[in-house]
């Protein structure tokens, strides 16, 4: 190619980083790697048997439907079921709230879309979900790290890196948040610090991006409400998804918002890609109209929740004492520390040496902290392979220790 990319390139594409997941990810794809790093379901929480019913009927009845392109918006029958599940879990929707995305990924980008002009602030989570992250980076925004205290994002952080911002004449874009079962801290904000926050955004003027594709895998503890059914001045955007709770492989998410807002969402995705899959949207309208969702839910549910206690229990028989960990109530994760002198990027290679995989915690601080900490995905191990798996990372972390001891 005798062209030099580079000058072509736009400004947003050479701020761009791979995905360090993705990366991690091709090494942990040989075999004899047990990994504890990818988020994926369990392929058994994937309705095979109900999928197979709806799909030959939706087939039968109304291909014309299925196999066209929808509204941007979304497809009519997907919409009234969302805005019955919405409401059922406390919120206050109508259509004029809602757009169907092609998955939470993409409520992401179109939110970034909508508001991240370059240099733009952004306030995440430390630690944060790391396709946020992305999204924002790829807009080339400007993040403001907030820690999580036990009771999620510290509120009194917040409120500094606020006013300091203002003393400047400068307000962040939004904030976003993770508040259910976190990506990666397993953690779920209390309701107390929920109202809290969403005062000081509404004391700021800050809108809050609430994303939250764990928040119906709650296995034990008391539901907390969303940030978006607390909110009644329009300032919560909420993003869900049907990639943890039906199938990934399906892309349809959603976003609910204040209309003014949803309708700058709809016209960013009118250039994105038209409209999201009418045979995913088709599908999984008429699997919720057959209270198939729930079925599954409860599913799913039921099993995480045993894979969690016996994650726990393993770590507890196989981890060394210099380990903690975060004990999620719902979802698909938990962060472990090592000694803050310790780097998980270094733990990684002795792992897979040892045939385990993790995600390094630094992949998800914007600012390159975390690095004592890694990400352990619990739901896509067998059974037999979380035993396996958790004693290989104690005899790794183990060594690991041994061979970083200070004389
Ligand atoms: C917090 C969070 N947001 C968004 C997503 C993206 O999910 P999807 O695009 O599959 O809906 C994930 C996926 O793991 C996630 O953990």
């Amino acid at each position: 190619m005798d062209i030099n990319l580079n000058e072509r390139y736009s400004h947003r594409v050479q701020g761009m980083k791979k995905s360090v997941i993705r990366e991690l990810l091709k090494l942990t794809a040989k075999p004899e790697i047990i990994s504890f790093a990818g988020g994926l379901p369990s392929p058994k929480s994937f309705p095979v048997d109900e999928l197979k019913i709806v799909i030959d009927e939706v087939m039968e009845n109304e291909p014309e439907v299925a196999l066209q392109y929808s509204a941007t918006e979304g497809d009519q029958v997907l919409v009234e079921q969302l805005i019955k599940y919405g409401n059922k879990a406390g919120n206050d929707i109508t259509e004029e709230n809602l757009l169907v995305t092609t998955s939470s990924q993409q409520g992401l980008d179109l939110v970034s879309k909508v508001f991240i002009d370059p240099g733009a602030k952004v306030i995440v989570e430390l630690p944060s979900y790391v396709g946020g992250l992305g999204a924002f980076n790829s807009y080339q925004a400007d993040m403001i790290g907030v820690p999580q205290d036990a009771d999620g994002m510290s509120a009194e952080i917040l409120r500094e890196k606020l006013e300091e911002l203002d003393k400047h004449g400068e307000k962040p874009k939004f904030i976003y948040i993770v508040p259910d079962f976190q990506n990666p801290a397993g953690m779920t904000m209390t309701e107390e610090r929920r109202e809290e926050i969403l005062e000081i955004a509404y004391e700021y003027k800050v809108l809050i991006v609430e994303d939250s594709p764990y928040r119906e895998l709650r296995f034990e503890g008391e539901d907390v409400p969303t940030i978006y059914s607390m909110d009644d001045k329009g300032y919560v955007i909420l993003l869900g998804t049907f990639s943890k709770i039906f199938a990934p492989g399906f892309r349809i998410g959603w976003i609910y918002a204040n209309p003014e807002i949803r309708n700058k969402l709809v016209v960013a995705k009118q250039s994105t890609d038209l409209c999201s899959p009418a045979f995913s949207q088709r599908i999984i309208g008429r699997f919720m109209e057959k209270g198939y969702l729930e079925k599954n839910i409860e599913k799913i549910i039921e099993m995480y929740g045993k894979k969690k206690d016996l994650i726990i229990k393993y770590f507890n028989k196989y981890m060394p004492q210099e380990a903690s960990w975060t004990e999620p109530e719902g979802g698909l994760f938990l962060l472990v520390s090592i000694p803050e002198h310790l780097d998980t990027s270094e733990l990684f290679e002795i792992a897979i040496e040892n045939n385990v995989a993790f995600v390094i915690g630094e992949a998800f601080h914007h600012d390159g902290s975390g690095k004592h900490t890694m990400r352990i995905n619990f739901s896509y191990a067998t059974e037999e392979q979380l035993h396996k798996g958790i004693k290989r990372l104690g005899k790794s972390l183990k060594e690991f220790i041994q061979a970083n001891k200070k004389e």
